[in-house]
């Protein structure tokens, strides 16, 4: 049985944790040059062009952007639910292609996915104590039905759904939204993860509760040194979450800034971004820091099918200069705290 009161700062490999800032460990998960192309009577979609992300131990990587910029398939291709169709995946240093059934099986377990809907996750005729003791048996966790409970109910309150005894033999439909996703949360922490992959886990949910998971998986993050691929279309949740960590902005398959959290939200420097952040900055009067307002050349987002030349920004660039934006892709290239895909901002 895996001790649970053994924190990851105490597993064997790189010390994490709150340390001098987000290079102080090195990855335990890489998505390396990925590319994804979905073939469809429309043409080839690339729904992911050459996108490089590393996840740490017990820090959380914060990918934002909007709806249909790649988000979920960047995370189902690092959570292995999809193989990328050029570049690398590498858990703990290795391309998880060339892994054998053993490793793979590791990196099932270490690598675990939460989706956005956990009442589509879980089954609904499975009693939560039957849902979170399923993967604790296959993967030999426990030994009786008895430890087996105990176990299970320990997770539900590492993840707050307590007490655990009144929640073990509900049924997904008798809890509410909040609840399911906690079951969905614990599920994944019963496999003791190196790295959860949560995908728009909180957006379905009311203010008050999203907050209170945040927190909940705020604690897992520092207690158990878990590593987090944190998706969220929501700069404020991603503001909430990943202040300590990282935030990469995606913007139709590529990463166009990608930077410590603070320095991003606080000043963010890609004419994306911006936009991204007067987008929220209604709700979130924090956000707008009485920066003015960017005006975006035109509000329509062009076909992954029939990508712009150039910058894929350059049709709603407020900053757009004919040149280079319209016939150069501007790399992912280091500025002075932070990568940006720009001509004009080179954040140096
Ligand atoms: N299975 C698929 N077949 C065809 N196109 C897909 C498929 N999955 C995603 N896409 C397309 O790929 C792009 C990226 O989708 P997705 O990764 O789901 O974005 P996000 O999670 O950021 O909303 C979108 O244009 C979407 O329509
Ligand atoms: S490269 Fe040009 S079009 Fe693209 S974001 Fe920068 S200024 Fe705008
Ligand atoms: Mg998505």
């Amino acid at each position: 049985m895996i001790d649970r009161t053994v924190p990851a700062t105490q597993r064997p490999g790189p010390a994490h944790g709150h340390g001098t800032g987000p290079g102080d460990a090195s990855p335990v998960l890489s998505l390396q040059g990925v590319h994804q192309v979905f073939r469809t009577p429309r043409g080839d979609v690339p729904a992911v062009a050459g996108v490089d992300l590393d996840v740490r131990p017990g820090r959380v990587l914060c990918l934002v952007g909007e709806s249909g910029c790649g988000k979920t398939t960047s995370a189902r291709m690092a959570a292995g639910l999809a193989g990328p169709a050029q570049g690398s995946v590498l858990f703990r240093g290795r391309d998880v292609a060339g892994m054998d059934r053993r490793e793979r099986s590791d990196f099932r377990r270490s690598v675990q996915f939460i989706h956005q809907d956990p009442y589509a996750s879980l089954n609904p005729v499975r009693t939560v104590y039957s849902t979170i003791s399923a993967g604790l048996r296959r993967h030999g966790l426990v030994g009786d039905r008895r430890e087996a409970r105990r176990v299970t109910a320990e997770l539900l309150e590492r993840v707050d759904l307590t007490p655990a005894e009144e929640h073990l033999d509900k049924y997904p439909h008798q809890m509410s939204g909040g609840q399911r996703q906690r079951v969905a949360v614990a599920r994944a922490l019963a496999m003791n993860p190196e790295v959860i992959i949560a995908d728009e886990s909180t957006s379905m949910l009311d203010v008050s509760i999203r907050v209170s998971l945040l927190n909940t998986l705020g604690k897992l993050r520092d207690e158990l040194g878990v590593g987090f691929l944190f998706i969220t279309h929501d700069l404020a949740v991603a503001k909430y979450f990943a202040w300590d960590g990282e935030i990469a902005v995606m913007y139709l398959g590529r990463v166009v800034e990608h930077g410590p959290t603070p320095r991003v939200v606080n000043d963010p420097q890609h004419p994306y971004t911006k936009a991204l952040i007067d987008a929220v900055c209604e709700p979130d009067p924090d956000l707008a820091h009485g920066r003015e307002r960017i005006r975006l050349r035109s509000s329509e987002i062009p076909e992954l099918t029939d990508l712009p030349p150039g910058c894929d920004f350059h049709p709603r660039c407020p900053l757009y200069e004919q040149g280079d934006c319209d016939s150069v892709r501007p790399p992912l290239v280091p500025g002075r705290d932070r990568l940006l895909a720009c001509h004009v901002v080179n954040g140096g």
